[in-house]
């Protein structure tokens, strides 16, 4: 998003964390503040802040402040404790758990100080890695592609930049004219509401269509690439993403258009199995109700799972802050990860 832009402030002197509450995009601009776990925990649980590395960063500070709070008035300090319920948040996203073990080691070793540290490092992190997604993704594009995306993996779901979005903006930097096609992604609708509000405001020509409209664009050959982000991938390239990124994938590979998922190492699980992750389901209202209006029949039923998983097979490539991956991902993210690319 633009430079001046920032919807995330680290407040040092009043050891708070400022963030745009999300659920109000894009018709109002609403902060909300974290100022202990609680608050990190409400921001994460209610989506008021989203994206996973945006909720590793948030559940960091939340970490740091209530353990700086209760070091200040004396009380004990459960550690374990905190860091597990602010966990709880949110199953999906392993940026969360990851911020967290980070915090809560670095808490082990130095304190609140350190805690804090940590927090910070994890925020400065989170900036430079979209930036370098950026700068690799940018590599893949070409002067006029379109591309889709699915969800908001932006500047919103990350510090800055954003994931998927990142390699957009860099090309455009770079001198690139890039379309991009955002998908409404029912029934949050982070694509309608998030990612056209930041691409709009930073003049990137956007085209919104529902989610039932891939196959029929892919069909119509409207799309060159497709980049998404992640909330999780594990060592052998299954991708863990907002419900509706599978059937984007699948139409992808029917229609020979490249795939490409963006991620910071941080989103990185090289120790889970797919049966291993949670795929958060959330409250049924977010499918019976579309911005406070009911559209559903009462006495239905309601399934609402807020990720799917996507096999490795449908992966083109991953743009990652270190470089891209290619298949086979399983030793290509092991070198990755200790280094070796
Ligand atoms: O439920 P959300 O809005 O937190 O889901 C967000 C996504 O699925 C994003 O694509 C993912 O976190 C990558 S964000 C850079």
């Amino acid at each position: 998003m633009s430079k001046e832009f920032r919807h995330v402030i680290y407040d040092a002197d009043g050891a708070t964390l400022r963030v745009i509450d999300q659920r109000y995009l894009p018709t109002r601009v609403r902060w909300f503040t974290v100022y202990d776990a609680d608050t990190a925990y409400r921001a994460i649980r209610k989506m008021i802040v989203r994206g996973a590395p945006l909720i590793g960063v948030t559940g960091a500070f939340g970490f740091a402040f209530e353990v700086r709070i209760r070091d200040m008035m004396g009380e004990d300090v459960n550690a374990d404790e905190i860091a597990d319920h602010i966990t709880s948040a949110r199953p999906t996203a392993v940026n969360l758990p990851n911020a967290i073990s980070r915090v809560l080691s670095a808490y082990m070793k130095g304190g609140w100080r350190e805690a804090l540290r940590e927090a910070i490092r994890i925020m400065e992190y989170e900036e430079e890695s979209s930036y370098k997604i950026g700068i690799y993704g940018s590599e893949l594009l070409e002067d006029g592609d379109v591309v889709l995306t699915h969800c908001n993996a932006g500047a919103l779901a990350t510090v800055k930049y954003g994931t998927a979005l990142a390699p957009v903006r860099v090309a455009m930097e770079k001198g690139k004219l890039i379309h991009v096609i955002a998908t409404e992604t029912r029934p949050v609708l982070q694509g309608a509401r998030l990612t056209t509000f930041e691409l709009v405001k930073d003049g990137i020509d956007t085209t919104l269509i529902s989610d039932t409209m891939v196959g029929y664009a892919m069909y119509k050959g409207l799309v060159d690439k497709v980049i998404v982000g992640a909330d999780r991938v594990l060592a052998d390239g299954h991708v863990f993403n907002k419900i509706g990124t599978y059937q984007v994938a699948i139409l992808a590979k029917k229609h020979g258009i490249p795939f490409y998922v963006a991620l910071p190492i941080s989103t990185l699980d090289l120790k889970g199995t797919v049966e291993d992750v949670i795929i958060e389901e959330r409250d049924p209202n977010e499918v019976l109700y579309v911005r406070g209006r009911r559209i559903a029949a009462r006495g239905v039923h309601v399934l609402n799972p807020a990720f799917d998983v996507t096999p490795p097979e449908y992966v083109t490539a991953l743009i990652t802050d270190r470089g891209i991956i290619r298949p086979p991902f399983r030793m290509a993210l092991s070198d990755l990860v200790r280094g070796n690319v």
